[in-house]
C-alpha cells in the first residue's frame, strides 16, 4: 500500500481515448522536432542550452551543470544576468517598445494597459524608491498584494535591484503573514488599503498592519491605494503611499543588478508535511531558463501572442506561467482581478473574446465549476482566437479534460496538462502540444531531459497501470535549491527517501502518488503525504489541526481530504474536545475563526465532525488514514488492533458516511 488515500490498492486508471495534435496547430507548434527526447537525453545535461539561449546574459556560464555538492545542484555556473532586465528591457531594445506587455482587467470592467516601455517606467521608478527606502541586494522585501498591476511590477522591481521577493497570497490571514515575514526576517512590506471582493470593498490593511505588530522587526511598509474613497485609510510615520513614492522618483533608472546565476530571485513559501510552512528558494537563472522554455515548447506562446493564465501571482504558478515565463518571451499577458463567475458567469469568456486570447492556462477546479455552470455561458462569446488549452494544480479526469477541449477548445485546440510543483519551478510533465498525442486524464511523458519514475515503497519502478511514488531522477535548472528553514529540511523532506548518498544517487520525491502507462504517461493520483490539495491550493493538514487545536475545549484533531467533484478534495476536521464533553454552540465557531485567522479562508473545512475519541493506534498513534477512509465512506478493512476500535461505529455515524 503505497499511500493513505488508497491508491495502493490496484485501481484502474482513467484515461480517455487517444487524440493526436491537429495538423493546423503542429504546423505552427514552437516545437515541431519528434526527435527532441533522444536530443535531450543523448545531450544532457548541455540540452539545457536550449532553455538558457532563450534568455540574455551579461556573463555567459562555464559550466550547464555542477552536481558535486548534491542534492545542492549549481546551474549556468559563472554566469550573470538579470531577471528584470530579461522580462522588460531586452525587449524595448528588440524595438517592442509599445508592445503591450500586461493587459489588467479590473473586478469592475476597467482595464488597464501596460506597454513594454511602460512597464519599464514603472519598474525603474518604483526600484528606484524601494533603494530609496534603504532595500538592499539580497534583502528579502515581502509582497502582500490582490491581483493588481503593482504586483507584478513590485516582484519586477525587486529583480532589477537583486532583492528576492517574498510574495505572500494576499488571501492568507495576518498570522499567516507575519510567520512568513519571521521566517525570512524580512524588513520591507508591499500590501494595499484592500481590494473588491466580488461587490464589496475588503480591508488587506488591517491584516497587514496585525502582521506587523506580532513581528519583531520593524518594517517598511509601501501602501497601494486600490479602492479610493471606498476604503479611506490613514497612513502611519514608516508607511509610504505606493503612488506618491513613484511621482517621487519620477522618470528615475536604476542599472539592472547583474545576479549571479544561482543567486536567489526569489522565495515562496508553500504547505509542507509539518505544521511550518517551506521557505522554497528559487535561484536567478536556472529558474528563469526553465520557465521560459516551458512557456515557449509547452504552452506554445510567441511574443505575437495574447497569453492568459487565470492563476494567482500569489502562488507559483502565477509567478512562473503570468509573469517571469510570459515577459522573458515578450508576449503580451492577460492579469485578471476577478473570479469567473461576477458579475456573470461568462465572465473569462468575455474577456477570452474582447482580447482575442490565443492561449488559455487554468485550474481543473475552474474547469469543473465551467462544466457545472454548462456551455450556455461559453457559447455566447466568440472563442476562436483560442489555440491552446491548458491544465494545472490537479488531476484532471477525462470528462472534464474532454468538456473544456469540446466547449473551450471546439473540439479541437490541443489541452495539455501540466504537472509541477512550487519545488520544481516549472513543468516537470507535460506533453508537448505540437508532437505528443494527448491521452485524456494523464498529464503525459516527462518534458525532454527530465527523468520522472513511479517507483514503490524500495525505489524501483513500478509495473506500467500500477500506482507507486512520483520521483524525479535527475537535476532540472528550475528545482529549489534549497528552503530557506535550512539545508537539512531540504534534503528530508525531498531526497532522504529515495536516495542513496553512499553511491551518490540522488532521487526527489514529489509527494505524489502516479501510475504510468508503458509509453511513459504519468497519471498523477494525488498527494500522498500531509499536504492536501483543495481547489488547486495546497494545504497542510498539520497547520490546520494546529489552528483547532488551539481551541479553547479542543483535546485533539485530526485533518483529511475527502473526494468531492466540485474542488477535488474537500477538508474534513475530526475533533475531540476535552474531558470527552459535549461540543458547546460556539465551539464550531471559534475553530472556523482560530483557521481564518491563523491560515485563510481556503483552509476553512466543508465538515467538523465532533467525536468523543479520535482512533489510535495501540502507540497511540493517530490513525488518520482510517479517517480519511471513513470520510470518503470507504471499505474500512479490518479495526481490530486500534486500541479504541468501538469508537468507529460512532464516528461513521457522526461523519454521515457509514
Ligand atoms: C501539487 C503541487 C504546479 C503549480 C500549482 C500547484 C498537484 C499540480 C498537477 C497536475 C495532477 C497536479 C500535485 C503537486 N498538481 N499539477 N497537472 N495533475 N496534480 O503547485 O501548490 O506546489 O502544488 O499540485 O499534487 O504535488 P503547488
Amino acid at each position: 500500500m503505497v499511500d493513505r488515500n488508497g491508491w495502493g490498492r490496484d485501481r484502474p486508471v482513467p484515461t480517455g481515448s487517444p487524440r493526436s495534435p491537429p495538423d493546423w496547430f503542429a504546423r505552427q507548434a514552437n516545437v515541431t522536432d519528434e526527435e527532441i527526447y533522444e536530443t535531450f537525453e543523448r545531450d544532457w545535461p548541455d540540452c539545457w542550452e536550449r532553455a538558457a539561449d532563450l534568455l540574455s546574459w551579461d556573463e555567459p556560464y562555464d559550466t550547464v551543470l555542477n552536481d558535486e555538492n548534491a542534492p545542492f545542484y549549481e546551474w549556468f555556473g559563472g554566469g550573470k544576468l538579470n531577471a528584470a532586465y530579461n522580462c522588460v528591457d531586452r525587449h524595448l531594445e528588440a524595438g517592442r517598445k509599445n508592445h503591450v506587455a500586461i493587459r489588467w482587467e479590473g473586478k469592475h470592467g476597467e482595464h488597464e494597459t501596460y506597454t513594454y516601455r511602460d512597464l519599464y517606467v514603472e519598474v525603474n521608478e518604483f526600484a528606484a524608491a524601494l533603494r530609496g527606502l534603504g532595500v538592499e541586494e539580497d534583502d528579502v522585501v515581502t509582497i502582500y498584494l490582490p491581483m493588481i498591476p503593482a504586483l507584478p511590477i513590485a516582484m519586477l522591481a525587486c529583480a532589477r535591484i537583486g532583492a528576492p521577493h517574498s510574495v505572500v497570497f494576499a488571501g492568507l490571514s495576518a498570522d499567516a503573514l507575519a510567520t512568513r515575514m519571521d521566517a525570512a526576517e524580512s524588513e520591507y512590506l508591499i500590501t494595499c488599503d484592500g481590494y473588491y471582493r466580488r461587490g464589496d470593498a475588503f480591508n488587506q490593511k488591517s491584516k497587514a498592519d496585525n502582521a506587523r505588530l506580532s513581528v519583531e522587526q520593524d518594517v517598511e511598509t509601501v501602501v497601494v491605494d486600490r479602492l479610493g474613497d471606498d476604503l479611506p485609510h490613514v497612513l502611519g510615520d514608516d508607511e509610504r503611499d505606493y503612488h506618491d513614492l513613484c511621482r517621487e522618483y519620477a522618470g528615475e533608472t536604476v542599472d539592472p543588478v547583474s545576479r549571479d546565476a544561482e543567486d536567489m530571485l526569489f522565495l515562496m513559501y508553500t504547505s509542507g508535511t509539518t505544521g511550518e510552512p517551506k521557505g522554497v528558494v528559487h535561484a536567478t537563472g536556472g529558474y528563469l531558463a526553465h520557465v521560459a522554455w516551458t512557456s515557449h515548447a509547452v504552452l506554445d506562446i510567441t511574443p505575437e501572442d495574447t497569453y492568459w493564465c487565470a492563476a494567482d501571482i500569489g502562488w507559483i504558478t502565477g509567478h512562473s506561467y503570468i509573469v517571469y515565463g510570459p515577459l522573458a518571451l515578450g508576449t503580451t499577458a492577460v492579469m485578471y482581478e476577478g473570479t469567473p463567475d461576477y458579475p456573470d458567469r461568462d465572465r473569462l469568456w468575455e474577456i477570452v473574446d474582447r482580447n482575442a486570447v490565443d492561449v488559455f492556462y487554468t485550474a481543473p477546479t475552474a474547469i469543473r465549476a465551467f462544466m457545472k455552470w454548462g456551455s450556455d455561458y461559453p457559447d455566447r462569446h466568440d472563442l476562436s482566437s483560442l489555440r491552446l488549452l491548458g491544465s494545472v494544480g490537479e488531476p484532471i479526469s477525462p470528462r472534464p479534460w474532454n468538456w473544456y477541449r469540446e466547449h473551450i477548445g471546439r473540439g479541437d485546440c490541443p489541452v495539455v496538462d501540466t504537472w509541477w510543483q512550487t519545488e520544481t519551478g516549472a513543468v516537470i510533465v507535460s506533453t508537448l502540444p505540437g508532437i505528443d498525442e494527448m491521452k485524456p486524464g494523464a498529464a503525459g511523458p516527462g518534458l525532454p531531459g527530465i527523468d520522472v519514475a513511479v517507483v514503490d515503497e524500495a525505489g524501483d519502478p513500478v509495473e506500467p497501470g500500477q500506482a507507486g511514488y512520483l520521483t524525479i531522477g535527475r537535476p532540472w535548472p528550475g528545482m529549489a535549491r534549497t528552503l530557506y528553514d535550512g539545508d537539512d529540511r531540504f534534503r528530508s523532506e525531498y531526497w532522504d527517501r529515495f536516495s542513496d548518498p553512499d553511491r551518490d544517487e540522488w532521487v526527489y520525491f514529489s509527494g505524489d502518488a502516479a501510475a504510468i502507462d508503458e509509453d511513459g504517461y504519468v497519471t498523477v493520483l494525488g498527494r500522498i503525504d500531509d499536504v492536501i490539495n483543495v481547489s488547486g491550493r495546497r494545504l497542510s493538514t498539520m497547520e490546520i489541526e494546529s489552528a483547532i487545536t488551539d481551541v479553547d475545549g479542543v483535546a485533539e484533531a485530526a485533518v483529511v481530504g475527502r473526494s468531492s467533484e466540485a474542488t477535488g478534495t474537500e477538508i474534513y476536521a475530526y475533533v475531540s474536545t476535552a474531558g470527552g464533553h459535549d461540543p458547546d454552540a460556539t465551539i464550531r465557531q471559534r475553530i472556523v475563526d482560530s483557521i481564518e485567522s491563523t491560515i485563510g479562508p481556503i483552509a476553512k473545512p466543508s465538515e467538523i465532525v465532533f467525536t468523543p475519541e479520535l482512533p489510535k493506534t495501540r502507540s497511540g498513534k493517530i490513525m488518520r488514514r482510517l479517517l480519511e477512509d471513513i470520510a470518503n465512506g470507504e471499505d474500512l478493512g479490518d479495526t481490530s488492533s486500534l486500541r479504541n476500535p468501538e469508537i468507529v461505529g460512532e464516528i461513521q455515524a457522526e461523519s454521515g458516511t457509514e
